[in-house]
């Protein structure tokens, strides 16, 4: 694997190269990247996975401190899974040039995360603009964990006109459907427990939305949720999937976003 720490070099390396399929991150790898990255080297060998701590997507300081950082462990990951290139830019190498893209904030970023996260999808945004200014992938692999995200992206690609397509991918789950994420590191066993037991009661819920057993009630499952353990829930919606409104079936994502102890966990299903 060859390790790019500055856009130059790494330049010179992709020059020629027109098939470029790339995995952003922010390290703390897990399996969902691993998904990610597989998937990535299947369509196309001239893989490039960056890790980058984005601090312009940190609504909260604590929250930027405290983020998993192992490169050492992630490199290793990124060697045994075969990826060719690996960039892990400094502050400057991002922020210190003048991308050609402005970036578009569709108005889908005050929703849902929006609401609670101030400037965290201008931040997302931002990054991913100068990355694909920088690396210029044909195809850039997002986890549809992260929806609101991946929508925005997408949205900002298409009004931009700019030539990377994005290529979702299915969420990664561990045997109680808790979705990898790297933040979950953070949580201590108990609250892991907890967090199962909230997964299993909104999958639950959702099944029986479905097959019409249950009302929308949805201040109810805040309620359930405080007394599975969470410790504060920012929200739980229902979307429609094709056009992100309140659904007029049952064609729908419940979206939600709670607080293990100081952990915030994002899932949709
Ligand atoms: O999903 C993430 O890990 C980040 O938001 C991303 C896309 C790498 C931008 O920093």
């Amino acid at each position: 694997m060859k390790l790019f720490k500055n856009k130059k070099k790494l330049y010179k390396e992709l020059k020629n190269i027109n098939n470029i399929s790339f995995v952003p991150t922010m390290g703390g790898l897990h399996k969902g990247h691993e998904t990610l990255i597989k998937e990535s080297i299947k369509k196309s060998k001239n893989t490039i996975v960056s890790i980058f701590v984005n601090p312009r997507q940190f609504n909260d300081k604590k929250d930027f401190k405290n983020y998993p950082r192992n490169l050492n462990k992630d490199i290793k990951i990124l060697k045994k899974l075969k990826v060719k290139y690996l960039y892990t830019p400094s502050y400057n190498d991002i922020y210190k040039f003048k991308p050609k893209k402005k970036i578009f904030i569709h108005n889908f970023s005050k929703k849902l995360c929006g609401r609670f996260r101030k400037k965290h999808f201008k931040g997302v945004l931002d990054v991913v603009n100068r990355f694909l200014d920088i690396v210029k992938p044909k195809i850039m692999l997002l986890g549809k964990k992260d929806f609101q995200q991946l929508i925005l992206i997408e949205k900002h690609i298409k009004k931009n006109k700019i030539k990377t397509k994005i290529i979702r991918c299915n969420t990664v789950r561990d045997k109680n459907y808790i979705a990898y994420s790297s933040r979950l590191k953070r949580l201590k066993k108990i609250e892991l427990l907890k967090l199962a037991k909230i997964i299993k009661f909104i999958r639950i819920y959702k099944n029986n939305l479905i097959l019409k057993k249950n009302n929308f009630n949805l201040n109810q499952v805040k309620k359930k949720l405080i007394l599975l353990g969470a410790q504060k829930v920012d929200y739980i919606e229902i979307l429609d999937l094709k056009n992100l409104k309140k659904p007029k079936g049952y064609n729908f994502n419940l979206f939600f976003a709670f607080y293990i102890g100081k952990i915030r966990f994002i899932d949709n299903f």
